[in-house]
This record gives C-alpha cells, structure tokens and sequence, in this order.
C-alpha cells in the first residue's frame, strides 16, 4: 500500500519533470503540497488555470476502466509475477506506447496536423473530409481515434470531452476538424464494412484539448495518458494481492488437442 501511494504520489511530479527537462530548458517548477493531484500536476507542468480542471478530467478519464486493454493487462500481467509496482507500472507504460492503443491519441493529431497543413489551414468540406479518410484507409492506415476492441457504441469518455470542447473551445480550428471527422468517418467505416465499431474513442479527443491549452508537444501524450491510467491499474494490483491471484498464463496446448479440436469442428 505505502509503494502504491508512493507511486501515486510521485507520477505527476515525474510527468511533469519529463516536459520540463525536454520541453523547457530544464528549468522545473517545485510541487506545491496545498494542490490536489491534477492541480499540482498543471502547477508544475507550468500551465495556467484552467488547465487544472483539464488535468483533473484527463487523469479521470484515461484511468484504467476495465482491466483487459493492453496497458491494464500488462500492468496486472507482469505484477501477477509478483514483480513490484514499479516494474508492473513500467510495463504498463510500454503496453501504452502501441499506435493501436495509447499512441493514438498522438497519431490523431499528427494526423490531423497533416490534414489541417494540407488544406492550409482552411476547415475542409464534409466531402474534402471524407476523401482524406479513404485516402488514409487506401493507404492501408487505420483512422486513430475510431474503433474499440470491446465498445460498440462512442465512447463515453469521447463524450465527456466533446461536451468540454462544445462548451470551452467551440470556435477551435481544430476542435472543428475533430467535430468534422465524428459525422464523416462513421459513415466511411461502416461502408469500408471492416471495423465492429465505426464510433469514436477517447484518443479522438483528448489531444486537441492538450493543444489548446498550450500543450502542443504531442509525443509527450503516452507520458501523460500514463499518470491516468496508474491510478486504476494501482488499484486493480491491490485487489489482485488482497484476493491472491494466482500467476497469468495463457494456456498451452498440446498438438493433440488441437487435433481433437478440429476434427469436432468438422464433425460438427
Ligand atoms: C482499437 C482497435 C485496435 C480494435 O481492434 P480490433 O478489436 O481488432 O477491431 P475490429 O474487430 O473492429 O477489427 C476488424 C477489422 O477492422 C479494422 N478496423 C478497426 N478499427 C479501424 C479503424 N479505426 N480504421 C480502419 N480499420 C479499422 C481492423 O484493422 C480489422 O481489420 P482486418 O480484419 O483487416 O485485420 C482498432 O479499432 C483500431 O486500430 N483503431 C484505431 C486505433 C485506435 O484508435 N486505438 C485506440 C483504441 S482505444
């Protein structure tokens, strides 16, 4: 408990080292013990109000929310070894680093970017939009920021966000692209006919509200999807020790089995 709280304690001061160090000189700001975490964090990050409150949103909803995404798994995977937090939560943070995963968040704005360059800064047209994103499908690309593993339907977390942006940052270029891309990809990947999900996830938002608030490094993005998703990961480790999960692993199986498998799967 007392390596959990340590962890926790100390990730946004970590994150927010990171960003100074490679972002700002290394001139690094000194914590203040009166903030709460998201305040504190934007304190140190060097951001003014009401980067707290996006802060504050961003750690909540990028927190592990149930347990099978890669960089859950992997975080519970590897501390089911009995590694301790600080290895599992590294490892967790590498599971992040995938494009499929918490990449995307970086790669829908660099895309974006590359559209928004494109166009020359002008909003493109619903049907300008649409060309782009079969183009990049063409391309043998995904389009980040849609599609889910296990969700069916936009991901309340997109909405959470979208709402925020409706609210803050409706007249933001960029927001404006964002907003373009929620009516035209659907529609493009549900006639592609591949993805189970065509809706939004949370990678299709999160990056531009970085970028309006001042943030607009976007390979330091995993770093900070990392602090969020400690804190349900953390927790979930918890639970695994109280409840005394055994060791993960997938089963093996024999050529034999899978011999006796498929002659079902014929017979059948
Ligand atoms: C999240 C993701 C990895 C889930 O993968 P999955 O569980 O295999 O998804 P599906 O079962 O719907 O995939 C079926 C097919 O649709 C494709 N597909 C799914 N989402 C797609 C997208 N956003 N763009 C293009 N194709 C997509 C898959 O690549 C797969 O193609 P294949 O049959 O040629 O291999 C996938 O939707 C994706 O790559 N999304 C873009 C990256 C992203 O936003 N990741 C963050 C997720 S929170």
């Amino acid at each position: 408990m007392k390596m959990v709280l340590n962890l926790l304690a100390k990730l946004p001061g970590i994150a927010a080292f990171i960003y100074r160090l490679k972002y700002k000189n290394g001139e690094l700001i000194e914590s203040d013990s009166k903030l709460d975490l998201g305040g504190n964090f934007a304190h140190m990050m060097g951001i003014k109000k009401p980067y707290d409150d996006v802060a504050r949103m961003y750690f909540i909803l990028h927190s592990d929310h149930e347990s099978g995404n890669v960089s859950a798994h992997t975080g519970h995977l590897v501390a089911s070894a009995l590694s301790d937090l600080y290895y599992s939560i590294s490892a967790m943070t590498n599971g992040l680093a995938g494009p499929l995963h918490g990449l995307a968040n970086q790669e829908v704005l660099a895309w974006i970017q590359g559209v928004y360059k494109q166009m020359d800064g002008k909003i493109p047209t619903e049907a300008e939009m649409r060309q782009f994103v079969w183009d990049t499908l063409k391309g043998g690309q995904v389009i980040p920021g849609f599609g889910h593993a296990v969700l069916r339907k936009t991901d309340p977390r997109y909405m959470a966000q979208r709402e925020f942006c409706l609210k803050h940052l409706p007249n933001d270029p960029l927001f404006q692209y964002v907003d373009l891309l929620f009516k035209v990809v659907p529609p493009v990947l549900l006639e592609q006919g591949k993805a189970k999900n065509p809706w939004p996830n949370v990678d299709a938002q999160s990056g531009v509200i970085q970028w309006y608030y001042g943030l607009k490094e976007y390979d330091f993005y995993t770093v900070l999807f990392a602090v969020g998703r400690a804190l349900g990961v953390v927790a979930n480790i918890i639970w695994d020790r109280g409840l005394g999960y055994p060791i993960e692993r997938p089963k093996s199986v024999t050529t034999a089995m899978l011999e006796a498998q498929a002659e079902l799967k014929v017979n059948s």
